[in-house]
C-alpha cells in the first residue's frame, strides 16, 4: 500500500476551526513536512490549488501558494519521494503545463506527475473573468479529456496539432520530452470524473468517508471499476483521510471534538454555497456531501481518530479493499502528524512492514522523549 501526503498549500491544512491550529502556509513549512515524511518512506506529496479561500474568522484557504513553484521547490530538496502538483486547467493552457511539468521532471530527476482538476468553485476564476459561465459545469470532463490529449502528445511526441472544441494547437512544440513516463492523476468522483480517470488517468483520488469507518468509500471503487471494464485499463483508487491520533483513544475524540467545537461556520456556509451551484454535473457525491454532511469541519474529508494502535489498524483495513491502491494522508497537526505516523503508526501497520526507515539515533530520540 502505497502512502502519500497532501502537503497544506494553504492556511490552517483541512481544518476550518477556530480550535485547530492557525498557521500559514510557507515553503519552510512544506519542505519540513515532505522532508520528513520522505524519511519516514512516504511514497509520495500531492500539493493542491486554490486560487480563492473560503474566508471566515478563520480565513480559511486565503492564503495559498501556488502549486508548481512550490513543488518545484520541494522537488529540489527531496530525492526519493514522487512529487505532484495540480494544474488548475481552466487558467493553464496545457502546452505551458507540460513545459512546466518536464521542467520538474528535470528538477527531480524523473520523480513529478501531474494531478489535474476541472475546478468547481466559480469564484475562483470569476475573479479574474476567466469562468466560462455555469454551463461549464457540466462539460467540465469533456474540456479536460482534450487537455489531457494535448499533455500526452506533447510529452510523447514533443509536438501537438490536436484540433477540438476547447482547444486548437498549430504545430505546438514543448521540448524536452520528460525523462519519466510521466503519471496522470485526477480526483474523480461523478460518474463523468470517474469516466475520465478510466480512459485518461493513471490513479484516480477518492474521498473516504465518516468517522472511523475506513471501509465506507468502498463502492466508489466499483463505481470505477464499472468504467474500467470499458476502457481495458488499470486504473486504481487513491483514497483520502484525516489522521487525528494520540496515545489513547479517548485523547484522540477530545481533540476531534475540540476541532469541531470551534468549527468555522462562517467558512463552511461559503464552502456548502459553492459546493450547491453546479446543479448539471452530476457531481452528487463531491462538494456538495462534502460540505454538508458529518464534519464540514475537515469538509467532510473521511477520518480515522483514535489510538496509533487504532489508527493504524483501520489503515490496515482500507489496504483491504480491491482495487485500492494507496491512502493520502492529512493531519490536523502536519508536523507532529508526520512524526508519530513514522515512528508509532506505521510500524504497526501490516501493509507498511516493507518500509525501512534510516535510524537518526539523535532526531528521533528526541521526538521521543518529547511525546514521551
Ligand atoms: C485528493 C484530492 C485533491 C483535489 N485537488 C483539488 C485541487 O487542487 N483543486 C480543485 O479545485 N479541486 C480539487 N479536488 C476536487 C476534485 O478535482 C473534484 O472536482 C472533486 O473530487 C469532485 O469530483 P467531480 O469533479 O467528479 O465532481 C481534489 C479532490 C481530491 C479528492
Amino acid at each position: 500500500m502505497k502512502i502519500g501526503i497532501f502537503s497544506p498549500i494553504g492556511n490552517n491544512g483541512w481544518l476550518l476551526s477556530e480550535n485547530a491550529p492557525q498557521y500559514k502556509p510557507s515553503f519552510e513549512l512544506n519542505k519540513q513536512i515532505v522532508q520528513r515524511a520522505e524519511h519516514y518512506g512516504f511514497d509520495f506529496a500531492l500539493s493542491m490549488i486554490k486560487l480563492r479561500g473560503f474566508g471566515g474568522k478563520t480565513e480559511f484557504w486565503d492564503y495559498n501558494l501556488e502549486s508548481f513553484t512550490l513543488m518545484a521547490g520541494l522537488a529540489a530538496v527531496t530525492s526519493k519521494i514522487q512529487i505532484y502538483a495540480t494544474a488548475a486547467t481552466l487558467v493553464m493552457p496545457p502546452a505551458i503545463v507540460a513545459r512546466m511539468a518536464s521542467t520538474i521532471d528535470s528538477i527531480s530527476n524523473g520523480r513529478f506527475g501531474l494531478n489535474v482538476v476541472t475546478g468547481w468553485q466559480a469564484p475562483e476564476y470569476t475573479q479574474m473573468n476567466m469562468w466560462p459561465g455555469d454551463e461549464y459545469f457540466g462539460k467540465r470532463y469533456e474540456y479536460l479529456s482534450e487537455y489531457v490529449e494535448i499533455l500526452r502528445e506533447l510529452w510523447a511526441t514533443g509536438k501537438s496539432d490536436f484540433k477540438g472544441e476547447f482547444f486548437q494547437m498549430e504545430d505546438c512544440q514543448v521540448k524536452p520530452r520528460p525523462q519519466a513516463d510521466m503519471k496522470i492523476i485526477c480526483a474523480g468522483q461523478s460518474d463523468s470524473g470517474l469516466a475520465f480517470s478510466a480512459k485518461y488517468a493513471d490513479y484516480n483520488f477518492v474521498f473516504g468517508k465518516g468517522l472511523n469507518t475506513p471501509t465506507a468509500y468502498a463502492e466508489i471503487n466499483d463505481r470505477l471499476k464499472v468504467h474500467t471494464d470499458q476502457t481495458g485499463r488499470n486504473v486504481q483508487t487513491y483514497v483520502l483521510f484525516m489522521v487525528i491520533a494520540a496515545q489513547t483513544d479517548e485523547e484522540a475524540m477530545a481533540k476531534w471534538q475540540h476541532y469541531n467545537d470551534g468549527a468555522d461556520l462562517e467558512a463552511i456556509n461559503w464552502l456548502m454555497n459553492q459546493g450547491n451551484k453546479d446543479k448539471t454535473s452530476g457531481s452528487d457525491t463531491n462538494i456538495r456531501q462534502m460540505a454538508s454532511s458529518v464534519s464540514p469541519v475537515n469538509i467532510n474529508m473521511g477520518t480515522l481518530v483514535g489510538s496509533y494502535e487504532k489508527v493504524a489498524e483501520m489503515l490496515d483495513e482500507i489496504s483491504t479493499i480491491e482495487g485500492t491502491e494507496g491512502i493520502l494522508l492529512t493531519f490536523d497537526d502536519f508536523v507532529q502528524g508526520v512524526e508519530d505516523f513514522g515512528q508509532r503508526i506505521q510500524p504497526l501497520m501490516a501493509c507498511r512492514k516493507h518500509i525501512e526507515i534510516e535510524i537518526e539515533p539523535s532526531s528521533s530520540l528526541n521526538i521521543l522523549e518529547k511525546t514521551a
